[in-house]
């Protein structure tokens, strides 16, 4: 047996934890940060209240805020170089995984040379970065606990995934009661995202024993609560176990990486504009589907059907691996997850779509199955469709 396993940030979770932020810093010995952060984030009072938590503690804070979703290459060398000309100590970040990777990328760009695209890849970041305390506001990409920023290349038009030394987050304050505000297509959407991580994780070719074992826990974590927190939203209780099961699924894809939903979800942000979790929640149960037609996948997914609570008992591991996509297909329709065609892709995007997949490369060698450019058409063709949607809420 041979396996990488790493997490790379310190966790502190649970509910108002957030408010330690300044003693966190204190305790590291800092007293002036940049506090990254995106105007959804603000327009929540998230901002506002961490601001307060950092006054309290006499910590200054330089504000960046211009943070937007799938965070594109153009924004952080402005970022840097405020940072630097403000000499700050650490950086805090508080928002989704496009907050949280921009202020990675921006770190990295505080003690490593520009442009931030010659660090597409792994290990590729030369010097060591300053801290970084990552605060999550949406129970999705685990990045407070992953060592990969995700950036868009403007000029390549590719979303790239900087991974491995110096691209985690330090310290993580996971708290629950952050993401209460968080609205319901957003919270399906993201909430999709993680459960995908945590299902392409556990059919990953690099999925190993401690991968596995969080893989398995956050499905059925994010299983049990998506629906509530998404009809719900001030459930704390399903808030909680979503956000658990979104780190949990951080731990395992950070080790064993993703597969062909994300190698498809990233040309679906670049060229059609999707969000993130919109991207892989509206081609999850296809791509499933797809993969189950190898027999090692078909006993992965019985795995995935218990988690979930399924009754698999007495099933052979095929007619259970059908019971585990039919129930995500299920789940994204009562989550009112749209088809590609209700988010406005174009069937003439599907060629220059199924070539960026391609390109994809980390995720289309960790993907049990090997992938064609025509199953990648297909795959596209059905998500077009899709499961019955209502209406566009995205
Ligand atoms: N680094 C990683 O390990 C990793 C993993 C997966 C995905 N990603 C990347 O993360 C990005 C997506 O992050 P995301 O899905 O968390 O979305 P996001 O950060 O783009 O946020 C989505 C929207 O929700 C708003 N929002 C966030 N929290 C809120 C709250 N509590 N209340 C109200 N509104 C809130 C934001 O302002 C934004 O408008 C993508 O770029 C994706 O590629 C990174
Ligand atoms: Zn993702």
């Amino acid at each position: 047996m041979q396996f990488q396993f790493s997490i790379p940030s310190q966790v502190t979770f649970g509910s108002g934890c957030s408010k330690n932020i300044g003693q966190v810093l204190a305790e590291m010995s800092l007293s002036k940060v940049l506090f990254v952060y995106d105007q959804g984030v603000k327009q929540a009072g998230i901002v506002d209240k961490i601001l307060s938590y950092l006054k309290d503690s006499n910590i200054q804070a330089i504000e960046f805020s211009n943070v937007v979703p799938n965070p594109p290459d153009t924004i952080l060398q402005e970022g840097a170089e405020l940072a630097k000309s403000e000499n700050v100590e650490a950086l805090v970040a508080v928002g989704g995984g496009s907050s949280i990777d921009a202020a990675k990328a921006i770190n990295i760009l505080v003690t490593n040379p520009g442009p931030i695209n010659q660090y597409d890849g792994i290990n590729t970041v030369k010097y060591p970065t300053k801290p970084l305390i990552a605060i999550p506001t949406t129970s999705g990409t685990g990045s407070e606990v992953t060592n990969v920023t995700v950036i868009t290349d403007t000029t390549r038009q590719k979303k790239m995934v900087i991974a491995g030394r110096y691209c985690g987050a330090d310290v993580a304050l996971v708290d629950p009661e952050l993401t209460i505000g968080l609205p319901p297509a957003i919270t399906a959407s993201t909430g999709l995202d993680a459960l995908t991580h945590a299902i392409e994780s556990y059919v990953s070719n690099f999925a190993s024993v401690p991968s596995e074992i969080n893989s398995l826990k956050a499905i059925e974590l994010i299983y049990n609560n998506i629906e509530e927190a998404y009809k719900n939203g001030s459930n704390i209780g399903a808030r909680t176990n979503m956000l658990l099961g979104s780190m949990l699924a951080g731990y395992a894809f950070n080790s064993a990486l993703l597969g062909v939903v994300h190698a498809i979800a990233h040309p679906l942000s670049v060229y059609c504009g999707l969000p993130h979790g919109v991207a892989n929640a509206a081609t999850l149960p296809y791509c499933m589907e797809f993969n189950a037609r190898a027999e090692k996948v078909q006993s992965r997914n019985k795995d995935i059907a218990r988690a979930m609570g399924i009754n698999v008992e007495g099933l052979s591991d095929a007619e259970a691996s059908v019971k585990a996509v039919e129930e995500v297909k299920a789940l994204s329709k009562r989550l009112q997850i749209p088809s590609l065609s209700e988010l406005g892709v174009k069937r003439e995007q599907f060629e220059i779509l199924a070539e960026a997949t391609l390109r994809e490369e980390v995720s289309i060698m960790a993907n049990p199955t090997k992938v064609t450019k025509e199953d990648i058409l297909n795959i596209l063709e059905i998500a077009y469709s899709g499961v019955e949607s209502i209406v566009n809420k995205y």
